[in-house]
């Protein structure tokens, strides 16, 4: 149909309505603020910001402690001077952006529907299932095992292969002194991180989010919460993530140079010693659900970066975790049983977490 070709394709063809394919039904709308008429306290949300070059100074255990509570009170925070480049960043969002004004033709021979492909261009969330649009186009690309699937990414623009490798290759070592640090503070065995060096699976995805004219009746992205342990949001100064925070949706706003970091289901998965002992949501990191708003004036760019354990590894909690007081809270899970859960069902990503219980 029209719109398995994706929101821009669309746009081009100038509609001034939004189709009836991308139509939410009323309870699921997004409610829109202004910026002006929103209350600093509830509606915008700060994410805690953690300055990753204090991890290296005398102040690292007030670091961690912070990192602590974002990742148990918003699942979310904001990271600076984290050593990924102002330039690759840049040159990342710059690239994503020309491929997405590239000729439909071009785009179109990565499009896919399957899911294990290293390279798919695609539309909405899962576009051969969703009974509602959302008002979003992406291009996935894998990056593990790195040397191996850069011969299938895209060879136009004629630089993303260069592009998307150096920023690929930032966030995982971002993700790796990341994930130290959070495993630091969960007091785990940081031994875990070798699984993860050279076949961590490893997910780039570039989001494209048109403007669009009837912001109020779509989404960008349904709520959902994100696989695999962290992922790291590049985005453009526009607006758009909305996390959910004491039941509300709260605007993230764009913070110049950082990035935002999310914790994904498996390491909700992961239970932890030091937070047990606080009655505290059930003494876990939370995954948490997150969407995205579309708007009337200016289109979208984001880039996530998803990190896991390789595909066939399994994720299970810790055993040095798991006693008779902390019992293991979900079944062992692998990314290719997550592969498996995607595609074949058109629910969100929370389900999965909640189909391990
Ligand atoms: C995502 O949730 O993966 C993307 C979020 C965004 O585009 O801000
Ligand atoms: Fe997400």
């Amino acid at each position: 149909s029209t719109y398995m070709k994706g929101v821009r394709h669309l746009c081009e063809s100038g509609i001034t309505k939004v189709p009836r394919k991308y139509i939410l039904p009323v309870s699921e709308r997004p409610q829109l603020i202004m910026k002006k008429e929103r209350t600093s306290t509830c509606l915008n949300l700060k994410l805690p910001i953690i300055d990753l070059a204090r991890l290296h100074t005398s102040d690292r255990s007030q670091v961690l402690e912070s990192l602590a509570e974002a990742c148990k009170v918003y699942g979310f925070f904001q990271v600076v001077n984290h050593n990924i480049s102002c330039n690759a960043m840049r040159r990342m969002i710059d690239v994503g952006r020309r491929f997405f004004k590239l000729p439909f033709e071009e785009r179109v021979k990565h499009m896919s529907t399957d899911i294990r492909s290293p390279v798919r261009y695609g539309t909405s969330f899962n576009q051969t299932k969703d009974g509602v649009f959302c008002w979003r186009d992406f291009l996935k690309l894998y990056c593990h095992p790195l040397d191996t699937v850069i011969p299938f990414w895209p060879s136009s623009p004629s630089d993303l292969r260069e592009e998307v490798t150096s920023y690929a290759m930032q966030a995982k070592s971002l993700f790796l002194a990341l994930m130290e640090a959070i495993l630091e503070t969960l007091g785990v065995n940081t031994s875990i991180l070798r699984e993860f060096d050279d076949d961590g699976s490893h997910l780039l995805v570039v989001n494209c989010y048109p403007a669009c004219p009837e912001p109020h009746l779509t989404l960008g992205m349904p709520p959902h919460s994100d696989y695999g342990f962290l992922t790291l949001l590049l985005q453009d100064d526009v607006e758009g993530l909305q996390v959910q925070c004491e039941g509300e949706w709260v605007t993230v706003e764009p913070v110049p140079n950082s990035l935002v970091v999310n914790i994904g289901d498996h390491f909700e998965m992961v239970p932890s010693k030091s937070l047990l002992a606080q009655i505290f949501s059930n003494g876990m990191y939370k995954s948490v659900l997150h969407r995205v708003l579309v708007n009337s004036s200016t289109s979208r760019m984001s880039v996530a970066s998803l990190h896991s354990l390789p595909p066939d590894k399994m994720v299970s909690p810790s055993p040095e975790l798991v006693n008779k007081k902390n019992p293991r809270l979900y079944k062992d899970t692998n990314f290719a049983a997550f592969l498996d859960y995607m595609s074949s069902c058109d629910t969100k990503h929370k389900n999965f977490l909640e189909s391990r219980k």
